[in-house]
């Protein structure tokens, strides 16, 4: 059994989840757009890992007896200056998602509910991962500036990504 708080804040996770999808989609198709194919093939991965951190969600709040509600996932900007711009934004966007499990973990932790928390943990070493490889790619970019070459060499290794 799950407490009422506990299963809302995990619908809200949930729904933050959906929305690191979308707004990972919506960056593939910026990189689409400007034939970075390599940095949207690294997009379009990401956003189905985020997809699949909504399911894991969804399916331990069915497992716990909770009752999932789904809410409307706000839509993503469109436009972004550059490939450098889109990585700050990515980066910053996984710091807020990693400060958002926290809080969810300190909340499980007051109520005493050392399922979620166990089951959190997870989520907490995949952040520690997610933030490190965006951290990765933004620093590289930040290093090359506006080199075109540096630019291409960096989409041919991101588009690896599909070969994990
Ligand atoms: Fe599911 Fe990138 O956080």
């Amino acid at each position: 059994m799950i407490s009422k708080q506990i299963e809302q804040v995990l619908n809200e996770q949930i729904n933050a989840e959906f929305y690191s999808s979308y707004l990972y989609m919506a960056m593939a198709a910026y990189f689409r757009s400007i034939k970075l194919n390599g940095f949207a093939t690294w997009m379009e991965k990401q956003a189905k890992e985020e997809e699949e951190h909504a399911l894991k969600i969804y399916e331990y709040l069915n497992k716990r007896n909770g009752r999932v509600s789904l809410k409307s996932v706000k839509e993503p900007p469109f436009e972004w200056k550059s490939p450098l711009d889109v990585f700050e934004a990515t980066y910053v966007h996984e710091q807020e998602v990693t400060k958002s499990i926290e809080r969810i973990v300190s909340l499980t932790d007051g109520e005493k509910d050392y399922a979620t928390s166990s089951f959190l943990q997870w989520f907490i070493d995949e952040q520690v991962e997610e933030e490190y490889s965006v951290l990765q790619i933004l620093e590289k970019l930040r290093m090359m500036k506006d080199s075109n070459q540096g630019l291409l060499m960096l989409d041919a290794e991101l588009g690896k990504r599909n070969e994990d």
